[in-house]
């Protein structure tokens, strides 16, 4: 049977026929993918205008043994030359940019330069980005920068440096941001940072300084960002931080650190973000972290054992993170004096709590802004009290509770929880859920994702029947399960012959 075509219908397919093709001729004339040429003289793949009009030289090809400038437009404000990781060029560089007067930018990487070189870059008053990471270079002399005085970024990551004269970026009075991050520098020497009097981020990362000297950062005063994360370092003399008193951020991960000194960090004042992860720290001391307002401490992946009860005393925290550390117990009042700014906390994976119900209860109860919870592997079963959220009924978002040995949760566990948007209790013990845990959950009227995979679901009628009928039902459950490839749905274990089974597709005939 066909069915007839009304001629509102026709005009309307005409209509979208002819919409189609108008749509395809303006695709046509889309301008293309190609970008504008701006010079003949283009030695390399592309000569093009950014997006900002500026004009830019690529040279990405790979294997060069020289930076074609004899054969470049020597009016361009950009040049990349790098190569791909496996097809690396191989230059120097020397006196080549004489003429080249209008750089703002130069990006040299992936190119085996050895050395910089006496006033490469002269004239080089206009460049303000000078890219020479991935290269080889292995000393820096203080002559090599001469000229750049309005630079503002200098990226010598990924290279070889091994040592620096005194004072080697005296020209670059005007730069804000240096990474000297991934070199082999085992000391600073003195006054490296001499006259950079803007620098506001310096990155160190990667290098093997087991040791700073205070006298090595007293030319950083406006520093605010400051990473050193795996460099071999065991501590910090107060006098550095003495020489800091605008920093910001201060990365420590991944080093040795073994213990922090009580008041260690209360000469920065405007310190907000603080990463001591994947350090040694066996315990965290009374008034650790006294004095600081953070949005940040990162303590993960240490090996700590037990938090005094003052450790974060006159103390605020935004953001803790705590996780994959062997904290034995939390006492009571760890978490007092981030009552009110505590927004979201991250114990997972402490596997030695004794008492795990109790430390979490103690953990829990001063907090009156937390939004965030992870308590994901901690051992907690179904003995962890079913008042432990009651006060932070406004507050909570967010509720990790995976990897724990829960069979049976209690109803009263999740009463009341408005705010709640985001469940999580995959990869638990559970095998059923009763009708009165499923009614809490139906009240959660926030609720947009529960996750319930990876528990040993029983699809035996008596066990399986209301939760099989709730899940069906419930867009928070389907918000999960249809997310990452569907690896979030809950499945039947038992019996056998079900087992894989996912539960929103079985049906009810189908239940033994
Ligand atoms: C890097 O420089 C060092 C010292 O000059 C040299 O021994 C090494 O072969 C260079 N590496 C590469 C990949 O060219
Ligand atoms: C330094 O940077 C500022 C902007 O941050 C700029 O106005 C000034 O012209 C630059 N150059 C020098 C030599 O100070
Ligand atoms: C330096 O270069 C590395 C590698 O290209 C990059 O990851 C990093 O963001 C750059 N840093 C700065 C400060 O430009
Ligand atoms: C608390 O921290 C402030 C700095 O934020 C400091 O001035 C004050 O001395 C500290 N008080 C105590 C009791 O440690
Ligand atoms: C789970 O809770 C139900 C109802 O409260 C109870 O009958 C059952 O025995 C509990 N199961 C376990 C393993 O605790």
């Amino acid at each position: 049977m066909m069915a007839s075509v009304t001629t509102t219908g026709f005009t309307v397919i005409v209509g979208y026929l002819v919409l189609v093709a108008i749509i395809g001729m303006i695709e046509c004339r889309m301008p293309s993918t190609e970008s504008v040429v701006w010079t003949t003289k283009c030695p390399c793949r592309q000569c093009d205008l950014d997006q900002f009009d500026r004009k830019r030289v690529i040279c990405d090809e790979g294997d060069r043994l020289e930076i074609p400038t004899r054969q470049m437009d020597n009016t361009a404000n950009i040049l990349i030359f790098t190569a791909p990781p496996d097809h690396q060029n191989q230059v120097t560089i020397g006196r080549i940019f004489l003429d080249f007067k209008s750089l703002q930018e130069i990006h040299i990487k992936y190119s085996n330069v050895p050395a910089i070189g006496d006033s490469s870059f002269w004239p080089g008053r206009k460049v303000e980005v000078l890219d020479l990471s991935y290269n080889n270079i292995t000393i820096l002399r203080d002559t090599d920068f001469n000229g750049l005085t309005n630079l503002a970024a200098l990226n010598l990551s990924d290279n070889s440096l091994e040592g620096s004269p005194s004072a080697p970026f005296r020209f670059l009075t005007n730069l804000t941001r240096l990474s000297l991050a991934r070199n082999k520098l085992t000391k600073l020497v003195p006054r490296l940072f001499y006259r950079l009097e803007r620098l506001e981020y310096l990155d160190l990362s990667g290098n093997p300084l087991v040791e700073i000297e205070p006298e090595d950062f007293k030319d950083l005063k406006p520093l605010r960002q400051l990473y050193l994360n795996g460099c071999q370092l065991s501590r910090l003399h107060s006098l550095i931080y003495q020489s800091l008193p605008n920093l910001e951020e201060l990365d420590l991960k991944n080093n040795r650190f073994e213990a922090i000194a009580p008041f260690e960090f209360k000469y920065l004042k405007k310190l907000k973000n603080l990463y001591l992860d994947g350090n040694s720290l066996t315990f965290l001391d009374s008034n650790a972290f006294n004095g600081l307002r953070l949005n940040k401490i990162g303590l993960s992946h240490n090996q700590i054992v037990s938090i005094k009860s003052c450790t974060f005393c006159n103390s605020t925290v935004k953001e803790l993170d705590i996780s994959y550390n062997k904290i034995m117990s939390f006492q009571p009042d760890i978490t007092e004096p981030l009552a009110v700014s505590l927004v979201s906390l991250n114990t997972q994976n402490n596997h030695d709590l004794h008492d795990s119900a109790l430390s979490v209860a103690n953990l829990i109860r001063p907090l009156k802004s937390i939004r965030i919870l992870s308590l994901s592997s901690m051992n907690l079963e179904d003995s962890l009290p079913s008042n432990v959220f009651l006060n932070q009924r406004e507050t909570l978002n967010s509720i990790d509770l995976s990897g724990n040995k829960f069979v049976n949760i209690s109803a009263k566990l999740f009463e009341g929880l408005k705010h709640l948007e985001s469940l999580d209790l995959s990869s638990n013990l559970m095998y059923g859920l009763s009708e009165s845990v499923l009614e809490t959950l139906s009240s959660l009227s926030s609720l947009t994702v529960i996750y319930l995979d990876s528990n040993p679901w029983s699809c035996f009628r008596c066990h399986v029947l209301p939760l099989m009928e709730w899940i069906q039902s419930s867009p928070a459950y389907t918000n999960a399960c249809e997310k990452d490839d569907r690896k979030s749905c809950a499945k039947c274990v038992q019996p056998i012959d079900l087992n894989g089974k996912e539960l929103h597709s079985m049906q009810e005939w189908s239940l033994p």
